[in-house]
């Protein structure tokens, strides 16, 4: 048997909270989601976990989240390396749209296509925005080529699994305890990957803010059981509110 791992998306955001597509943009959380990240925290708590270390993205909404965690789980020691691979998928020209507005716009089900779809990628970011990842110095180190404009679930997958082969699985092999805390699809790449979800099923998963969910892996990291910490009722309703927010009203 492995180490556990624990994958957590981060708390509600103020673009979560005016029900904005986020994506790169980096955004805090509120004082509902900051509740939310000390509620997680609690909840591994009590399940006895001790975490042996973390990773995260580069945005604050994930790392506020973890910070929040750990300090209620008193395990304010714990390594935490933050990594821009774990960042939420780029959400291109869509960031800072309201999702309801822009389902009435482009149709409930082009905006459920450019969310969930697992091969089509939302409508590119102009190199020139200023929202660029290009501009921002946080990636200034990085080949700009790396950098995206926007991104399908399988290109975010594409650039978060050399990081778990890389960073996380072997921490799991040699039977530490991990926390992963990053954002709704960089944790639905990883999700689709570890629970080999076909590209026609992730279309339906929705990862809530604040509930940590659960793996119990075997020595070759292959799944022995995963599930949402807490009440199981109320983790697939909150995710089934992540699923209605981009409705046209
Ligand atoms: C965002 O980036 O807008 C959210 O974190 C995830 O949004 P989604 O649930 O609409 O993909």
């Amino acid at each position: 048997m492995s180490g556990q791992l624990v994958l957590l998306r981060h708390g509600q955001s103020q673009w979560n909270l005016e029900n904005r597509f986020t994506g790169w943009v980096d955004v805090d959380l509120t004082d509902t989601g900051r509740a939310e990240a000390r509620a997680a925290g609690r909840m591994l708590a009590a399940e006895g976990l001790r975490f042996d270390i973390a990773f995260t993205s580069v945005l604050q909404r994930a790392i506020k989240t973890l910070w929040l965690a750990l300090e209620e789980m008193e395990q304010p020691w714990v390594d935490v390396v933050r990594h821009w691979r774990l960042n939420e998928r780029h959400y291109g020209g869509l960031q800072g749209l309201d999702k309801a507005e822009t389902a009435a716009r482009h149709g409930d089900e082009q905006v459920h296509v450019w969310r969930r779809s697992y091969d089509v990628p939302p409508p590119e970011m102009a190199a020139d925005d200023p929202g660029h990842p290009h501009f921002d110095p946080r990636y200034a180190h990085l080949d700009a080529r790396v950098l995206p404009g926007t991104e399908s679930l399988a290109l975010t997958l594409d650039r978060v699994l050399p990081y778990w082969h890389d960073a996380i699985a072997p921490r799991l092999k040699a039977g530490e305890t991990v926390l992963v805390t990053a954002h709704g699809n960089s944790l639905r790449a990883l999700v689709k990957y570890l629970d080999g979800v076909a590209d026609d099923v992730i279309t339906g998963v929705n990862i809530p803010t604040g509930i940590p969910l659960r793996y119990r892996l075997d020595g070759n990291l292959n799944v022995v059981e995963s599930g949402y910490l807490g009440d199981a009722a109320a983790a697939e309703q909150a995710a089934q509110a992540v699923a209605d927010q981009a409705r046209a009203k």
